[in-house]
């Protein structure tokens, strides 16, 4: 087998800060770059590579800066260009990288591009985005993850057309297929790498190429909406072409968020030979347990565990000898890491927590980690719809109780699997608004944070924080952990992960315990001669206790 070719970024622990809710410096209750300068010392103990940060972008926040107004410029409530400039350099002198959010599938309707576009039908932005002239009837059907009808498709008078949106009727869909539109991204990339980011997150980027004109969906896409959206005509083209013109001309790394990405086709992205993005992020693990995605309900039966490992192991061997993966198990759409996938009870919160830490940190592919679960946040659950802020969370209720769905449902499902629950502010202390702001927070603060905050794991040697730093120090130290190849084991037991690093003459063996049983570690290894390396329990003696991760030497 091919040794993989050794990059930063392959190595990289990427942690996701979410800048709204980090820590807010001047008291308006929104999060801010200011904030996260305060906190740079905070972010270097942990011992990360590299910060993403979602957009920073001026922006009217219909969908919490997923709609830019303006690329160059930042929102108002973030600071200014000479705090981003500050924040920037302050990383660099710790170490650390920069990668941002580029959210160029559609643009904010408060962009100067719309503005010009929906005047008249003879503006020269008009073909910035995509219109459908009213004359010609109705579109044929498109599905919006965030309008409040379903519809992608809104009408807008002054020129007697709809227009795209994917998303919601303030963030409308542009025209890839205009060489303009593909210049204006191109430019504005260049912008910040000049400046000296180290990257782009590149926000539904299979969205991009269109399937113009907008025919009836093929039969075999109904329902579908995300596997057609990421199957346009063009993509690959228009990424092959920003590739050569921009992104090769940069020591930086790009992450595609791939929905509708699948192990058959995924390679089409990040085989190196292909020159398009370095790598995705696929959906079939968020996407588990849902009795129906489109209107986010949970199946009361829970997710199926052995079928999680059946996923990651399926895609971890798609990029055995060529692309590199992703791993990650919660981030600004998702809710909190311990309470989907541990247990947020407060007898396993804490165990559960590390286990999954110890998780994400042995598998092959580049980490990304949501900031807060290394305190092991958890989520809010809200009991009532006026406590959210979040666009998808409060449009989907006012479609449901439109059609006469079960409310009931929804808001219980939401408590699971609401994106709010993993975009509360982070927890620093146990005063007031949790050291966050010192005014009102923009989303409520966790009333748990009187407990669980990082001033009061910063000196505890045991809390799922300092286990945190010293299992990224372990990964570091272990190059198996990075670049081994992966074979898994007892792939059919209901309880254990279990899973072997190899790289040369160096084996690894991980253990996980997913349940709060204590149960054999039935794997086929003998545990004899095998040395005890790491783990959230003091050792491991051949079973394995309630959520125990153990980290053997084989
Ligand atoms: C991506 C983002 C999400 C956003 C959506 C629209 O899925 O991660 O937060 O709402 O795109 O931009
Ligand atoms: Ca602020």
């Amino acid at each position: 087998m091919s040794e993989t070719e050794r990059k930063w970024w392959k190595e990289a622990v990427v942690y996701q800060i979410y800048p709204r809710s980090f820590r807010d410096s001047n008291g308006d209750g929104v999060g801010d770059l200011r904030g996260i300068i305060e906190k740079l010392d905070y972010i270097k103990s942990l011992g990360v590579d590299v910060v993403w940060l979602n957009p920073i972008f001026a922006s009217p926040n219909d969908d919490n800066g997923y709609d830019v107004a303006d690329y160059r410029a930042i929102m108002d409530e973030f600071g200014t260009m000479a705090d981003f400039d500050e924040l920037l350099e302050g990383m660099h002198a710790r170490g650390i990288r920069l990668v941002l959010d580029l959210v160029a599938n559609h643009s904010s309707d408060e962009h100067f591009w719309f503005q010009e576009s929906r005047k008249s039908r003879d503006n020269p932005y008009r073909d910035y985005y995509h219109w459908w002239p009213a004359e010609q009837g109705p579109p044929p059907a498109r599905w919006s993850f965030f309008d409040v009808e379903g519809s992608a498709w809104k009408y807008d008078a002054p020129t007697d057309a709809y227009y795209l949106h994917y998303f919601s009727v303030k963030q409308p869909d542009l025209n890839w297929e205009n060489p303009k539109v593909r210049q204006e991204v191109h430019d504005l990339v260049k912008f910040w790498f000049d400046k000296g980011i180290d990257g782009f997150r590149m926000d539904v980027i299979t969205f991009i190429s269109k399937d113009l004109p907008f025919r009836e969906l093929p039969a075999k896409y109904d329902g579908n909406f995300v596997q057609y959206y990421a199957e346009g005509p063009h993509l690959h083209e228009y990424l092959r072409e920003f590739n050569r013109e921009v992104l090769s001309k940069y020591d930086i790394m790009t992450v595609a968020e791939g929905p509708g990405t699948t192990t058959e086709n995924v390679l089409d992205f990040v085989d190196e030979d292909r020159r398009e993005l370095n790598m995705s992020y696929h959906f079939d693990i968020s996407n588990l347990g849902h009795k129906d995605l489109a209107k986010k309900l949970m199946d009361p039966a829970g997710w199926d565990f052995r079928e999680f490992k059946r996923i990651f192991a399926r895609w971890d061997a798609v990029f055995r000898e060529k692309g590199w993966g992703t791993v990650y198990l919660g981030n600004h759409d998702f809710p909190r890491m311990v309470s989907r996938w541990g247990n947020d009870a407060p007898e396993w919160r804490e165990i559960s927590s590390k286990l999954l830490t110890t998780f994400l940190l042995t598998m092959r592919g580049t980490i990304y980690y949501y900031f807060g679960d290394e305190l092991a946040m958890t989520n809010i659950r809200f009991e009532r719809i006026e406590d959210y802020r979040d666009i998808m969370t409060i449009n989907l209720h006012k479609l449901i109780e439109a059609e006469g769905g079960d409310l009931a449902e929804f808001m219980e499902s939401q408590k699971l699997i609401a994106r709010d629950n993993g975009r509360t502010p982070f927890q620093w202390d146990a005063s007031a608004n949790a050291g966050f702001t010192s005014g009102t927070p923009w989303l409520a603060v966790n009333p748990n944070h009187t407990e669980i905050n990082a001033a009061a794991q910063e000196d505890d040697p045991d809390s799922p924080l300092n286990y945190f730093r010293r299992m990224i120090r372990f990964r570091r130290e272990n190059d198996a952990l990075i670049y081994g190849q992966t074979e898994y084991f007892a792939i059919d037991d209901d309880a254990v992960f279990a899973y072997t690093r190899t790289l040369g003459d160096r084996k690894l063996l991980i253990l996980l315990n997913f349940t709060d049983r204590e149960t054999a570690a039935d794997t086929g290894f003998d545990y004899e001669g095998a040395k005890y390396l790491f783990g959230n329990y003091d050792g491991f003696d051949g079973r394995l206790k309630p959520y125990q991760a153990a980290i053997l030497e084989i």
